[in-house]
């Protein structure tokens, strides 16, 4: 992560939930709010990875505390947030990261539970999630929300309609809620990451010199992104100098969605 000076410690005190920060692009983001003095609250639900990110931010001298959450359940994501209020008073920032890759398959051998899953904790969890959010913004009377969406939300990819169509959806919901919350001071966006060199796609990659070089040299950049890059846009969207944005995506993906 850049310390960028003009927005360095810009969020003293300020209170900022992100979801999958166990890994990859969620922990990345984690670790820049902490460094620009937000108070972290890192969810995600793989305990040990989610432990790991609240030690790496706390050897680096900021706060964080680890609040475990399935954000496929309703019930977990209202204790989520409820737990964050009761801790900190108040949620400033959130960032809906946790997603995952589903097994790639052509639909007609994709199977309805790789559908289903796929659909709730990319699509449903964001809704869940932004619900609870919301509920605290409007009393608080602000708020920022940033849920992550993919070039899979922008463009077809083979094997993966269902992920490709959560990503698609979730772009649909954060439209239409940056619309309704507009006049409340709680601004939405999502970030469309491209390749991003995450243990997602190592799982997809399998880690396969030829498979990664292929993969980045779909960005005309021709390399894979850093979570960091992704965190940078994030940390952007939540900052005052974003105060005119919302209802958009930012595409941060070394040039892939413009060929
Ligand atoms: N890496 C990429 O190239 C890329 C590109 C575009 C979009 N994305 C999106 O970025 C987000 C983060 O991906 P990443 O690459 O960092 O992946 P990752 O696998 O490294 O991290 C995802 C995190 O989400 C957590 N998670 C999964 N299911 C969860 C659930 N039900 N409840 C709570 N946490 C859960 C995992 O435990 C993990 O810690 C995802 O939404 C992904 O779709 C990634």
């Amino acid at each position: 992560m850049t310390n960028h000076p003009t927005f360095q410690r810009s969020f003293q005190n300020q209170i900022a939930l992100v979801t999958g920060a166990g890994s990859g692009i969620g922990r990345a983001t984690a670790i820049a709010f902490a460094r620009h003095g937000a108070n972290v609250v890192v969810s995600d639900v793989n305990e040990r990875g989610g432990h790991e990110t609240v030690e790496m931010i706390r050897r680096d001298g900021g706060e964080a505390r680890f609040i475990g959450c399935d954000v496929s359940r309703s019930d977990q994501v209202k204790n989520l947030i409820a737990n964050t209020v009761s801790t900190y008073g108040r949620l400033d920032h959130a960032f809906n990261n946790a997603g995952i890759e589903g097994t790639p398959a052509p639909l007609h051998e994709s199977t309805d539970e790789n559908w289903k899953r796929t659909i709730a904790v990319n699509l449903s969890a964001v809704y869940s999630c932004m619900k609870e959010e919301i509920l605290v913004m409007l009393r608080q009377g602000s708020g920022n929300i940033v849920n992550c969406s993919s070039i899979a939300g922008i463009r077809g990819f083979p094997g993966m309609g269902a992920y490709t169509a959560s990503k698609h959806a979730v772009l649909g919901l954060t439209k239409s809620a940056a619309i309704d919350y507009a006049s409340s001071k709680i601004r939405i966006n999502a970030i469309c990451p491209g390749v991003i060199h995450t243990p997602m796609v190592d799982r997809v990659t399998h880690q396969d010199p030829k498979v990664e070089a292929d993969y980045a040299a779909g960005a005309p950049m021709n390399r894979m992104g850093n979570p960091e890059e992704i965190a940078d846009a994030v940390l952007w969207l939540c900052n005052p100098g974003a105060a005119f944005v919302t209802g958009t995506e930012i595409v941060v993906d070394g040039g892939w969605c413009a060929k």
